[in-house]
């Protein structure tokens, strides 16, 4: 391959933010994101953790989606990549742990964001795992929502 060659793939690898992600995560600020659909339409949809799974057989974990930026972000590649999934949820990396909402990464996750739907989390001390749901159509984005212990979901987003 020649200089030009190289430079032109660096170049389109730095345009589309994949510099130093695997080829199927999407880069985003500093870290690579995989949206999976585990169900297509008949299909089974997976717990929580049965995606936790799926994401380190990747070599990642559930994403932690503690930034509007980037759940918008995520929000406008799912709208793009898969529209007939769009009214999808997708597991992403939060749990309640001991009644404390964490990441995966033990960082502590803010109740007081509005990354949340309105007045979720609940209070209460079962089992709940994060997910994120779909808005109207008119603010396009996607919100935090949870889901107990039995829920399921038929996508999940990885990062690594
Ligand atoms: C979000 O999480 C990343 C690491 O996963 C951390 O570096 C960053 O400070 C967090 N931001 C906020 C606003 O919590």
């Amino acid at each position: 391959m020649n200089l030009l060659c190289v430079s032109l793939l660096v170049l389109v690898a730095v345009i589309t933010g994949t510099l130093g992600c695997p080829s199927d995560f999407l880069g985003i600020s500093s870290s690579c994101v995989k949206v999976v659909i585990a169900a297509g339409i008949g299909e089974r949809p997976v717990s929580w953790k049965v995606a936790r799974e799926g994401c380190k057989a990747l070599g990642a974990d559930l994403a932690v989606m503690n930034v509007s930026s980037k759940v918008e972000h995520i929000s406008a590649h799912i709208d793009k990549v898969f529209p007939n999934e769009a009214s999808y949820t997708f597991w992403v990396g939060g749990h309640k742990v001991n009644g404390q909402w964490k990441w995966v990464t033990d960082q502590t996750i803010n109740l007081k964001s509005n990354l949340w739907v309105p007045n979720t989390p609940k209070k209460d001390d079962r089992i709940s795992f994060a997910l994120l749901v779909p808005a109207d159509s008119l603010h396009g984005r996607r919100y935090l929502n949870e889901n107990g212990e039995g829920g399921w979901a038929p996508g999940y987003i990885c990062e690594i």
